[in-house]
C-alpha cells in the first residue's frame, strides 16, 4: 500500500517563558545557559513545518513560571474527542494539567480530570487500536488503568529502565496505524517481548538516534518530522517509504524534548 499522509489537528504552545530552572529528567541542567529567542525560532520553525504540511495547528497561552509548557505533547490525550488531562509527577509542572484541560472544556469538548498520575501523550501513544502506555518514571499503572478506562481503548503497559528516555515519546514513535519505532534498550525485557510481539516488523533505532532523540517524531503517515542530528532514523525512514523532514529544535533540547514534545494531537474522530 502506498503511503499517504493524512492532515492533523494540532494543538502548541509557544515557548514565551522557556528556561531551564530546575531539573526533572537527566537532560536538564540550570547551570546551563538556555537562548529563549531561539528556542522561540527553532518552535516557530516547527509550527511554519506542520502548517506547510497542511496540519491545522492550534495555541494555547503560555503562562509564565511555567517554562515547560512548551511541551504540548503532555498537557492531555485526546481520543474520539474525549479529553484525558494530565496529572504531573512533579510539582513544577502540576498546573499545566488544569490550564490545557481548560483549553479543552472551553471549546466543548468532552473533559476528564485525573486522579492518577499520567504525563499526556508524554507516556500514551495511539496505536492503531491499542493505547501503548510507558511507565516506570512519570505515568503510573493506576494513571493507565484511569486512560484506558475513560479513552475505551485498551492499555499496553511498558516499562521504561533508562532514565535519559523518561517518557514514551523519547523512545517509541508511532509512524501509521500498526507501524512504530523504538529503541529497545530504553525498554524492560518484558517489554521488548510485549512490543516485538505486536510490532515484529517495527524500525529499531539504535541507542545513538535515540539520543538524538530520533523518535521524538511526529508522523502524519507519510511524512515524518523529526531532530534533524538523527540521520539514522531519517535514512531507515526513507527506507520505508516515509519522508522525514528534519528540524532543529537544539534550545528545547536542554528542556528535554523535542518535535513530539512541541505537539499535541486532537483526535476528533473515533
Ligand atoms: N522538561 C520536561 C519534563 O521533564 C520535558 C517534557 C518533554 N515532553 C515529552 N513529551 N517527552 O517533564
Amino acid at each position: 500500500m502506498p503511503r499517504a499522509a493524512r492532515p492533523r489537528r494540532l494543538l502548541m504552545c509557544r515557548p514565551t517563558h522557556f528556561e531551564v530552572s530546575y531539573a526533572i529528567n537527566p537532560w536538564m541542567d540550570p547551570a546551563k545557559p538556555v537562548d529563549t529567542a531561539l528556542a522561540v525560532a527553532q518552535w516557530e520553525r516547527l509550527y511554519e513545518l506542520y502548517a506547510g504540511l497542511g496540519h491545522r495547528v492550534e495555541l494555547i497561552d503560555p503562562l509564565p513560571g511555567l517554562p515547560d509548557m512548551v511541551y504540548a505533547a503532555n498537557g492531555a490525550t485526546v481520543v474520539g474527542g474525549r479529553v484525558l488531562g494530565a496529572r504531573f509527577r512533579d510539582a513544577e509542572r502540576a498546573a499545566e494539567g488544569p490550564a490545557y484541560l481548560e483549553w479543552f472544556r472551553s471549546r466543548g469538548f468532552t473533559v476528564h480530570d485525573p486522579v492518577h498520575v499520567n504525563e499526556g501523550e508524554g507516556d500514551l501513544l495511539l496505536a492503531g487500536r491499542y493505547l501503548l502506555a510507558g511507565r516506570g518514571f512519570r505515568s503510573t499503572p493506576a494513571g493507565h488503568a484511569e486512560a484506558g478506562e475513560f479513552l475505551r481503548r485498551p492499555v499496553i503497559g511498558l516499562d521504561l529502565v533508562d532514565p535519559r528516555f523518561y517518557h514514551l515519546d523519547t523512545a517509541l514513535a508511532v509512524l501509521d496505524t500498526d507501524e512504530v519505532m523504538y529503541y529497545p534498550g530504553a525498554f524492560s525485557a518484558a517489554g521488548r517481548a510485549v512490543l516485538r510481539r505486536l510490532y515484529p516488523d517495527a524500525v529499531l533505532v539504535t541507542e545513538e538516534d535515540a539520543e538524538a532523540f530520533g523518535l521524538n517524531v511526529m508522523s502524519d503517515g507519510l511524512h515524518v518530522v523529526l531532530p534533524e542530528a538523527a540521520t539514522g532514523v531519517a535514512a531507515r525512514l526513507r527506507e520505508r517509504g516515509f519522508r522525514p523532514i528534519g528540524t532543529d529544535l537544539s534550545e528545547l533540547l536542554k528542556g528535554g524534548g523535542s518535535v513530539k514534545c512541541c505537539t499535541l494531537e486532537i483526535r476528533e474522530e473515533e
